[in-house]
């Protein structure tokens, strides 16, 4: 007898899937998509177990739950893999300055910036820091996210930096969207350390343990960038975080280009983030290897400063990926789907770049490409249906949530745009 489905969506317009590839896509394959169009998914146990045009009726029982999809549009759900979701209060109170043309660097330096939400994010308590994030999963799931990375690095001491990652640790458990945590402790230099970098970066080395042993945080990262570490800081603590088993992630070439991308590609980081100021150095470095090039336009438009170069990224082999960076300063939204906007915008990427490098590529930066990021048997059932005639149509339809439903593992925690899951 045939395997019974627990879930059938039917009448699917147009499934969208990055196409088959045993790593990255990367070049002309990055502009690939397989395109089902009269489709249906079959989910048991929260996987797909089959997806396709032939016949569906098979998997059918009385058991089943069957939806019709009227026609729309399917896609994996999105994966936003740079995020700093957890983090106290908000920073519109250094807006104006910003708007009045004063630097990012500057704000920082002047004790703003990190900083601020550092004082923040320090004196609120678990619960206060619980309910915001939750709130932000929340906007996030309505645009058709059901993977996020979130990183600590607003606390800059053991215990905040800690209780971030247990905020987040909570979430992952508590909330339809799964969480992958990167512990960032070297986001920003605090000022009693100014002429002591290595001290404090000792401090952060030395919360890793504790933070490997209760399975807080799978990755590390470090902001690489003038006004906060330099290479020499970067090598110190990624070589470090290495040799206590976490994988590595990096922030390099936001601002300036300071030799941080080829330490990444070097010491085998999943991902280097944001390069608008990417150097041939750090393109050469990346083309070929495995470290995805993850990009970040939201900031670049929010900053109102240069974007990743990345038509020649592509051209160069890059395996780049789309992240939202939703943070208190550089990025304060948890709309992924404006980043979309951007990216065909602004990066002038095609919709099925953009498609890939926010669901496989992105899979692959925090290392989860083995189960989420495509529709395929075997994946875990993550989609989202869309109220829209083709993909293109989202990303020039801009700033507007096109989300009709989310399924989070074969569930579906939204439905037409609200929230069902609580
Ligand atoms: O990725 N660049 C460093 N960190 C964040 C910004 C953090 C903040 O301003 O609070 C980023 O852009
Ligand atoms: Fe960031």
């Amino acid at each position: 007898m045939h395997v019974k489905a627990d879930l059938v969506v039917k009448n699917i317009g147009t499934l969208l899937t990055p196409p088959p590839s045993d790593g990255p896509l990367r070049g002309k394959l990055l502009d690939q998509v397989e395109q089902v169009g009269n489709a249906f998914i079959a989910v048991k146990d929260g996987i797909f177990i089959d997806y396709g045009n032939h016949e569906y009726e098979q998997y059918i029982n009385e058991a089943t739950e069957v939806i019709n999809a009227k026609g729309m549009l399917v896609t994996p759900g999105l994966i936003d893999a740079h995020t700093h979701v957890v983090h106290g209060g908000s920073r519109e109170f250094e807006f104006e300055q910003k708007m009045r043309g004063v630097p990012y660097l500057d704000i920082l330096k002047a004790g703003g910036g990190i900083h601020s939400s550092v004082n923040m994010t320090r004196e609120m308590d678990f619960d206060g820091l619980y309910q915001q994030s939750k709130k932000s999963l929340d906007h996030m799931l309505r645009f058709g996210v059901t993977t996020v990375e979130g990183k600590s690095g607003y606390g800059l001491e053991k215990e905040t930096e800690i209780k971030q990652l247990e905020v987040q640790k909570q979430l992952n458990e508590d909330h339809p969207i799964d969480l992958v945590a990167t512990f960032l402790g070297a986001h920003a230099l605090p000022k009693a350390y100014e002429s002591d970098r290595r001290t404090f970066l000792d401090k952060v080395i030395d919360m890793m343990p504790e933070i490997k042993k209760r399975k807080l945080a799978e990755f590390v990262d470090i902001f690489c960038e003038d006004g906060a570490f330099d290479l020499a800081d970067a090598r110190y603590l990624l070589e470090a975080a290495k040799k206590q088993g976490f994988k590595l992630k990096i922030h390099a070439d936001e601002i300036v280009a300071l030799g941080g991308v080829p330490l990444a590609v070097e010491l085998g980081a999943h991902s280097a983030d944001h390069l608008m100021a990417i150097d041939e150095e750090g393109l050469r470095a990346l083309s070929h290897s495995n470290t995805i090039a993850n990009v970040l336009p939201s900031t670049s438009f929010y900053l109102n400063s240069d974007y990743a170069p990345v038509r020649k990224m592509i051209d160069r082999n890059l395996a780049v990926a789309l992240s939202s960076d939703y943070n208190p300063g550089s990025s304060p939204s948890e709309n992924f789907l404006f980043t979309l906007n951007i990216a065909a915008i602004h990066l002038r990427m095609s919709p099925n770049e953009i498609l890939n490098a926010a669901t496989l590529n992105p899979a692959y930066s925090i290392d989860r490409a083995h189960e989420v990021g495509r529709i395929a048997k075997g994946y875990k059932a993550d989609f989202v249906i869309f109220d829209a005639p083709n993909w293109p149509y989202v990303l020039y339809h801009y700033a507007i949530n096109h989300v009709c439903d989310v399924f989070k593992k074969g569930n579906r925690v939204i439905k037409n745009q609200r929230k069902v899951w609580e």
